[in-house]
């Protein structure tokens, strides 16, 4: 089971004074249950490919399969697709339209034809899963702070019971507590529910932490796609195309030309906290302060005294 993109291109308004080609040539394939970052500068086409994969927007030219099946054939099964495929929008909270939230959330599933019965077993699911209980049923969305309309628009995604779920810039605007509580979200349905995440994100820090695999656009094609460590390594080139590796890295390269022995490959806050207490520890012997470090202590060439004052 997976999304494939072959040879994908696309045109807005082609033939037109306005025609700007979007995307060229995409290739990649997602398997079920990965958890994929999609990176890029502005305007580099992620939106556009994320619009590709629930059928909303069609190549110019070039093939998706989903599970095997070109989505392009005469006869395919649109509707399906956009319930197996949920997209939700950056700033979808401007889509919230109905009186109360459990109404609201019940829109997509009433939409697959679905009984109002079930349409409303899959929403109060889908707020469940978002951590919003039935306190929240007969609000009106336009009164939620802006955390919780997005976790009501991602439950409203959620109640078609999607087996892929893309999320454009989920946290675009939201403060760091928002933010965390819409991650951690994500990261359960990965994790708990196996579903395959697709994340649009402007964060290096966010997709380092929570992707297994990032796909990088730049100005309509791909440009990498690996690991995040695989990625980062090309820090110098995702400069010259408007990105950057995590704060973090740049941190650990700048110790490493101070001698102190990282892993130049970190891309996590907790990956460095742990590489540099482990140093700590080894030139320190058993005398370690008082932290849950664990793993083996490596030999390293920082000691208290040479290291000065890293806290971690
Ligand atoms: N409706 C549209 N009509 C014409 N051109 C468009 C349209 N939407 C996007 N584009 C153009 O297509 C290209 C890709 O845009 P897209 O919105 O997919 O980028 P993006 O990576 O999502 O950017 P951002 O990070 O700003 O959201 C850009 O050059 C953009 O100007
Ligand atoms: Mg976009």
């Amino acid at each position: 089971m997976s999304i494939k993109a072959v040879d994908l291109n696309f045109v807005y308004s082609g033939g037109t004074a306005f025609e700007q080609h979007a995307l060229f040539d995409v290739n990649f394939e997602i398997q079920d249950g990965e958890f994929v970052g999609l990176i890029g500068h502005t305007g580099s086409g992620k939106s556009t490919l994320t619009q590709h994969l629930n059928g909303l927007l069609k190549a110019s030219s070039g093939a998706l399969y989903f599970n095997g099946e070109n989505i392009y054939e005469p006869g395919y099964d649109m509707k399906k697709l956009r319930s197996k495929v949920g997209l939700v929008f950056q700033y979808p909270e401007h889509q919230l339209f109905e009186i109360d939230v459990l109404t609201d959330v019940c829109f997509g599933p009433k939409n697959l034809e679905l009984s109002q019965e079930e349409a409303e077993k899959r929403a109060k699911e889908a707020l469940a899963l978002v951590g919003l209980d039935e306190s929240y049923y007969k609000q009106s969305p336009f009164e939620l702070s802006g955390g919780q309309k997005r976790r009501v628009a991602i439950a409203g995604v959620l109640a078609m019971e999607p087996e892929v779920l893309i999320l454009d810039e989920p946290t675009a605007g939201l403060d760091p507590r928002g933010r965390d509580e819409i991650l951690d979200v994500i990261k359960g349905l990965h994790d708990q529910r196996g579903m395959t995440i697709i994340l649009v994100s402007h964060s290096m820090e966010d997709v380092a932490r929570y992707a297994g695999r990032l796909i990088v656009m730049n100005r309509g094609s791909k440009v990498f796609d690996g690991t995040p460590k695989e990625v980062f390594r090309h820090y110098k080139e995702l400069e010259a195309i408007g990105l950057a590796a995590p704060q973090i890295t740049y941190l650990v390269h700048d110790l490493r030309e101070q001698g102190v022995e990282l892993d130049p490959d970190i891309t996590t806050i907790e990956e460095a906290r742990k590489a540099i207490l482990e140093l700590w520890e080894g030139a320190d012997g058993a005398g370690a302060p008082e932290h849950e470090a664990d793993g083996q202590a490596k030999a390293g060439t920082v000691g208290k005294e040479s290291s000065g004052d890293i806290h971690v």
